[in-house]
């Protein structure tokens, strides 16, 4: 390894070309990884360029549909981008099953974030909430300043709360900007809320505090998709792989090693649907697994019993805080096929969606994890190709 191979000042001032030779140069690529490097595919340079730093090149994943899936009464073709091989089976497995009786129940979701801003250093807590919670209307107000079209269209900052924390070094405390983002993500809107508010609190002189962050809360509480299905007990294959599937549930609920793969399970799913549309999987995953972990003890984000019929009954509660707006979501050829295909309304339903394919995707893994196990469908999978 060449010594300071990284060390390269300004190469985000080069232009894609320029990179992209240096880097070949850099380790050697020879001909046929520079063709490789050198396909953007649909993509023109500058529009990748454009859409991250020091761009040398275009990565393509496989973008197919997982079948079967009925979410409130409607039909969805599922658009899943993902390396691994048989989860797109798998959810349509599940949703097949599912739709026996009756398909997917997402409940209705709401759209808020929350934005938070951090005061320290102040000597009198009380006095420094007292303050915040008097002007909650003025600060309210030049939240919504910050974006009148959201504001018009129904949205916006929406109330504040103001909590004190203990932490490692002592008292601090955070206020909750509740915003309501309708189809976006919200980050960009709240993280823009909270700084504007932060400015005025700084420039009125408003508390004797210090304002440290002020940034969004990736744990969307306000933006949870609970989604339920019942699935046939004779296409599961009967009462002893129910039992069997109530069994690793309950291992799961008592053993955080099994809820995190559980969990991934889950998220296989629901993160193939977010790169699918655009959107950010970094941030339903960490509120995934932060949701997962609420009440002290990280467990499955999955529930199963049995119903009156011998069926199992799963549900999922899940934050998915996805958008239809925003983001790359319409830069990307990709995205804007993908919701096509999926023809949701809005944020709140693909969410709901995107709910039933979480659940789809566990309960086909336990199944299969009950029966033969992963590798064989894995192995099938193989040589079918
Ligand atoms: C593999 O990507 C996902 C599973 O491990 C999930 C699970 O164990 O529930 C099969």
């Amino acid at each position: 390894m060449k010594k300071d191979l990284s060390k390269i000042s300004g190469f985000y001032k080069l232009s894609v070309s320029e990179r992209q030779a240096l880097i070949s140069k850099l380790v050697n690529l020879n001909k046929e990884e520079r063709k490789i490097l050198e396909n953007f595919g649909y993509f023109s340079y500058d529009q990748l360029d454009l859409i991250s730093e020091n761009v040398i090149g275009s990565y393509s994943l496989p973008f197919s549909i997982a079948t079967n899936f009925k979410v409130n009464d409607k039909d969805y073709l599922i658009p899943m981008v993902t390396e691994e091989a048989s989860v797109v089976a798998a959810a349509s497995n599940g949703a097949r099953i599912a739709r026996k009786c009756g398909g997917f129940h997402s409940e209705p979701i709401t759209s808020i974030m929350i934005g938070q801003i951090q005061f320290t250093n102040f000597t009198k807590p009380d006095y420094v909430k007292k303050i915040l919670i008097e002007n909650k209307d003025y600060l309210i107000k030049i939240a919504n300043l910050c974006d009148k079209t959201l504001v018009d269209m129904g949205g916006g900052a929406q109330d504040l709360e103001v909590r004190e924390i203990s932490t490692d070094r002592g008292q601090m405390i955070i206020l909750h900007l509740f915003v309501d983002v309708l189809d976006a993500m919200g980050a960009n809107v709240v993280n823009t809320m909270v700084e504007k508010i932060a400015q005025v609190i700084i420039e009125k002189k408003m508390v004797k505090a210090q304002i440290n962050l002020k940034i969004i809360s990736n744990l969307a509480i306000y933006r949870v998709a609970i989604c339920s299905a019942v699935f046939d007990k004779e296409m599961l294959g009967g009462k002893d792989i129910i039992e069997r599937i109530l069994d690793a549930q309950a291992f799961a609920k008592a053993d955080p090693f099994r809820a995190t793969t559980a969990n991934k399970g889950i998220m296989n799913g629901i993160d193939a649907l977010a790169l699918a549309t655009g959107n950010d999987v970094r941030a339903i995953e960490a509120g995934a697994h932060a949701f997962a972990s609420l009440n002290g003890i990280y467990g499955p984000l999955t529930e199963y019993y049995i119903d009156n019929d011998e069926n199992l009954v799963g549900t999922i509660e899940i934050p998915i805080p996805m958008a239809i707006l925003g983001g790359i979501i319409h830069k990307h050829p990709m995205t804007k096929i993908a919701l096509k295909i999926l023809d949701v309304k809005s944020a709140e339903e693909l969410s709901q969606v995107a709910a039933a394919v979480g659940l789809a995707q566990n309960l086909a893994a336990l199944r299969a994890l009950t029966n033969e196990g992963i590798q064989s469908g894995h192995m099938k999978l193989h040589i079918r190709k």
